[in-house]
């Protein structure tokens, strides 16, 4: 229906705002994408600005991920249609029609997403993202790990959701496959 079609746009336009830029400039830090790993994003902003200005843009791309599917849901749509709203504020966030569809990882946007649509899931992939964070301290090994598990939690405890965690998992993966490649040569930097 039209309230799909309507939702999924303001999702992706919502998911177009790389919260990392104006959170840099209050804090008065350089662009997050000429600086560290490159890239726009929670992770980038503490190593270049330290915690609050990173937990803010945690925070602000989980809300854009997070505000879509919660309207979806309240609008009645459907599992199915709440889940394609979803998919479109991270692909905002990845490619970003405001910054050249040049975009993030989408991470802290699917998390916003994925606690609208799916909470229990979501927060058991949250759990492992901080456990293998606590001991490897490497946040894009924390990501991958979290979202690889993602299909097969969904699977276990909200089956319906089971579609979106694929596809979820497969475009976080392919974002984050510079990082694959420095975990493979043991050159991934930090936290
Ligand atoms: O969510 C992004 C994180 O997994 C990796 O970020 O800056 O280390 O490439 P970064």
């Amino acid at each position: 229906p039209i309230v799909t079609v309507l939702l999924c746009a303001a999702a992706y336009i919502m998911g177009s705002v790389l919260f990392a830029l104006p959170v840099s400039q209050c804090w008065g830090l350089p662009d997050p994408r000429a600086q560290g790993s490159g890239n726009p994003g929670a992770t980038n902003i503490y190593r270049i600005g330290g915690w609050q200005p990173a937990v803010a843009t945690l925070a602000l791309d989980a809300a854009k991920g997070w505000f879509p599917v919660w309207l979806a849901h309240n609008s009645g749509l459907s599992i199915t249609a709440q889940a394609m709203v979803a998919l479109c504020a991270v692909t905002g966030h990845m490619i970003p029609v405001f910054y050249r569809f040049k975009g993030g990882k989408g991470v802290a946007t699917a998390l916003g997403a994925g606690l609208a649509l799916a909470p229990a899931t979501t927060l058991i992939m949250t759990a492992i993202w901080t456990v293998v964070m606590w001991r490897w301290r490497i946040s894009a090994l924390a990501s991958l790990i979290a979202v690889v598990s993602g299909p097969a939690i969904s699977a276990l405890v909200e089956p319906d959701t089971l579609p979106l965690f694929g596809l979820l998992t497969l475009l976080i993966v392919v974002r984050h496959r510079n990082n694959l490649i420095r975990l493979a040569q043991n050159r991934e930097s930090g936290l």
